[in-house]
Formats: structure tokens, sequence, C-alpha cells
């Protein structure tokens, strides 16, 4: 079995953040989520994995490389347009073959990994098999409908009156008749290629379409609510490990990272944290639930319940939270008596700020 990593996108709502990079590498617990798809792919004992890649593709064959030091063989396809997930299978077609294939999409985090859902297909081993999960408001996803015996019997895609509440998660299971339902569907009203509009097609067939419900963690990252609550939720279950400095006049609570190369000065850091290699924090407050990347600069500031990408200075600013702030990035405080806002904003940012 194969699998294909689905990392190219638009990532309209993660804006500015995918304007200069891909929202696949934004990290979680400072470790970019994409990485977190390929280990459990590893862990279901899958090594010959393919990553669609769009605009971004240098980052992201930066961070990952040939994929040896993940345990895995990377092959990297091209999709120049992002035009549908049915789409990225379609252009993949020369890598898969006619083999089964894992489909998962890169900017999707599964706790507890997909290694039993990989049995499971290899087990009873259908035309195609759906990883769905019980949501309480199913009309913002894909739902699935099953009959009595676990077989898919319609796909809706954001329906508004849901027929369960059983949504589809970004991790897909295929033999190669997926590449007849690609073939036979046409773009959908927003002009792509729609996975499940392949996987209705197989079902009108009368093909063997089954689904596996999975009752862990799971998100897509697509937002940055959804990308700051996947950080929550592995920061709570990380361990804490203090590699950097940190003063006599610092204290540490809960579970904290601090990576080697980073220091840490008359400061108070409540964990769950993590702090990157590199970064200095002085008379400032981190945490909970915050990711400080590498070779960051946190003066005088309050940072908490957020994701700092790497490179990225604050200083001065008392209460941060809640927040994503990309790549070198400078949030400062003005001078003392200065009551305005001064602003230097890229394309499709979100500012809020307190009055
Ligand atoms: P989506 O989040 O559905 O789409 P998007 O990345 O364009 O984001 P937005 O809706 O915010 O504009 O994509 C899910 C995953 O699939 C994500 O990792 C990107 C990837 N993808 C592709 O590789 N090719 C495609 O054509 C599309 C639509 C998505």
């Amino acid at each position: 079995m194969k699998a294909l990593v689905l990392a190219a996108g638009s990532g309209t709502r993660l804006r500015p953040v995918t304007h200069t990079g891909a929202k696949q590498l934004v990290p979680v617990a400072n470790k970019p989520v994409l990485f977190y798809a390929l280990e459990a792919i590893a862990q279901a004992g899958i090594t010959d994995v393919g990553i669609v890649v769009g605009p971004s593709s240098d980052d992201i064959k930066e961070a990952v490389g040939d994929g040896s030091s993940l345990g895995i063989d990377v092959t990297y396809i091209c999709q120049d347009v992002p035009l549908g997930l049915a789409h990225a299978v379609l252009i993949s077609q020369d890598f898969l073959g006619s083999e089964d294939f894992l489909m998962y999409l890169g900017d999707n985090f599964v706790g507890g990994g997909v290694a039993a859902f990989a049995d499971e297909f290899r087990r009873t081993r259908p035309e195609a098999q759906i990883l769905l999960t019980p949501v309480p408001d199913a009309t913002a996803f894909g739902v699935a409908e099953l009959d009595a015996d676990g077989h898919v019997v319609s796909l809706e895609e954001k329906p508004p009156a849901p027929r369960s509440d059983l949504a589809v998660m970004g991790v897909y299971l295929f033999s190669a008749a997926i590449h007849e339902g690609i073939r036979e569907i046409k773009p959908s009203a927003r002009g792509e290629l729609e996975i499940t509009h392949a996987i209705q097609w197989l079902i009108e067939e009368g093909r063997d379409v089954r689904a596996s419900v999975h009752s862990g963690y799971w998100r897509d990252t697509g937002n940055v609510t959804d990308m700051l609550e996947v950080n929550r939720h592995v920061l709570d279950a990380a361990s804490g490990e203090i590699a950097g400095e940190v003063d006599s006049e610092s204290q540490l609570t809960g579970a904290v990272r601090i990576a080697p190369g980073a220091r840490v000065v008359r400061s108070r850091i409540e964990g769950p944290a993590v702090i990157g290699p590199g970064t200095v924090v002085t008379d400032s407050r981190i945490g909970p639930h915050t990711s400080i990347g590498e070779d960051c600069e946190i003066t005088e500031s309050h940072v908490g319940a957020s994701i700092v990408l790497r490179g990225s200075t604050v200083r001065g600013v008392p209460a941060i939270t809640a927040s994503l702030i990309g790549r070198h990035t400078t949030v400062t405080s003005a001078p003392a008596g200065d009551t305005t806002h001064q602003l230097v904003l890229g394309d499709h940012t979100r500012v809020t700020l307190a009055r």
C-alpha cells in the first residue's frame, strides 16, 4: 500500500501565513503539522509516500527532504493549480499505478494515528473506505449516511439537514477503483474535482464503499482557531524538558520544554509550553498552551494560548492571546504617551486590538 499526502491547496483561511508559506508547515508544539501526518503514515507501515505540493513546494521539500528521517521514501508530485482533491489523485496516477493507497490531507491532525484504519482496510479490502467522526454540528462538513453493516449509502457536502452526525475526515483508503470514479466526474460548482463525487460515483455503481468511525481526537487545521486548538491538544500531552538556559529569577510551572540554545531570563513560563532553539525570553510571561518557535525574542510581554513562528519579536506587549504570529514578524508597543496604533500588515491580515 502507498500513501498520498495532499499538501498543495490555496489555504485562504490561513492567510496571510499562507501567502508566504505552506499551511502544512505551520508548527504545532514546534513541529510542522504535516510531520504528524507523515509519522502516522510511517506507523501504519506505509513507506512509499507521494506528497502533492503546490507553490510552496520548496519549503516542503526542504523540511521533509527524501523522508528518510521519518522512515519513509518520499516522491513529490507537483499540482500547479489546486483544482480539487480528486484532481490531486488524477495527477498522481504515475506514482500510484494500480496500487491501494491511503490518502491523507496534509493539514489534518488525527489523534491516535491511522494504523488501525489501514489494518482494517487490508483485512476487509473494500474498494474504498472513508474515516468518519461524530461532530456536534455536521452542517459544516461532508456527511456520510451508513447502513446497518457500515456500508456508505450516501455522501453529502455541507448539508443543511444532515442525515447523520458523521463527518468525513481527511483520511481515505482507496483501491484503484477510485480512478474510474475520478474519470467519470465533472468539476463542481466551485470548479474543483471533488473526491466526494468520485466516492459517490462508486456508491451509485454498487461498489463496496465502507466507513470506519474514529472516536478519538481529530481536527482540520485549516483555520486559526482549529490550529490553536490542535496546539493546545498536543501540548497537553507533552512532557517537559529543559535543555536551554533558565536563570535563577525565572519560574517554570507545568510541562515546559526549553530547547537547546534558548534562554529564559527573569520570566515565568506556564506549561504546557515550548520555547524553540535560539529564542530569548526576557522579563516576560509565556503560556499556558503556547509554542514559541526558534530564534524569537520575547521581551516585557505576555503571550498565551498562541503560536509564534520562527524569527519573530514581541516587545513590550502585555497581553497577546489566541494568536498566530507568522515568521519574522515584529509586534511592539508604542513609545510612552503615544496612544495610536501603527500597523504594517500583509494582505488578508486580521488584527484585533484591545480598546
Ligand atoms: P482544503 O483545506 O480543503 O483547501 P485549501 O488548502 O485550498 O484551503 P482553503 O479552503 O482555506 O482555501 O484542502 C485540504 C488539504 O488538501 C490541504 O492540505 C491542501 C490539500 N489540497 C491539495 O493538495 N490540492 C487541492 O487541489 C486542494 C483543494 C487541497
